[in-house]
């Protein structure tokens, strides 16, 4: 995917979610692809994950642990604010688990900063 974490910052930063050309309200293609592979229960990562409502969505169906993983700490602020309580901060990396449990989870190299779940 090209641009830095600068580039992903500014881009969430300009605009409201649901204002970004590839915003979803309900991501129906990944939500059912997901349901295809795995049963409610099963932990799930989204990687490159910015602020989109599949983890809302898979929350809703009883998947988890889950795990959120983006470049941009403003992508993921996003989803900490809509998620409110569902997501629990776990360490100084940020990982977050709804039902207050570790996820498992961890930040990759340099590319996620932090994690939500
Ligand atoms: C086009 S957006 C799609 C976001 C989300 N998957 C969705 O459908 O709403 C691409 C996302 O990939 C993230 N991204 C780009 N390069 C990345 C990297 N190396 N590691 C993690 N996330 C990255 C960006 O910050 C951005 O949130």
């Amino acid at each position: 995917m090209a641009g830095g974490q600068q580039h992903w910052d500014d881009v969430y930063g300009a605009r409201t979610e649901d204002a970004l050309t590839w915003f979803e309200a309900t991501p129906a293609v990944s939500l059912d692809l997901v349901r295809d592979h795995l049963q409610p229960g099963d932990a799930f990562i989204d990687i490159g994950a910015g602020a989109s409502r599949l983890v809302d969505a898979l929350l809703d169906e009883g998947f988890g642990p889950l795990a959120v993983l983006d470049l941009s700490g403003a992508a993921l602020a996003v989803s900490r604010q809509r998620l409110g309580p569902r997501a629990t901060t776990l360490h100084g990396s940020r990982r977050m688990s709804p039902r207050g449990s570790p996820t498992g989870a961890t930040r990759s190299g340099a590319t996620a900063q932090c994690s939500i779940s």
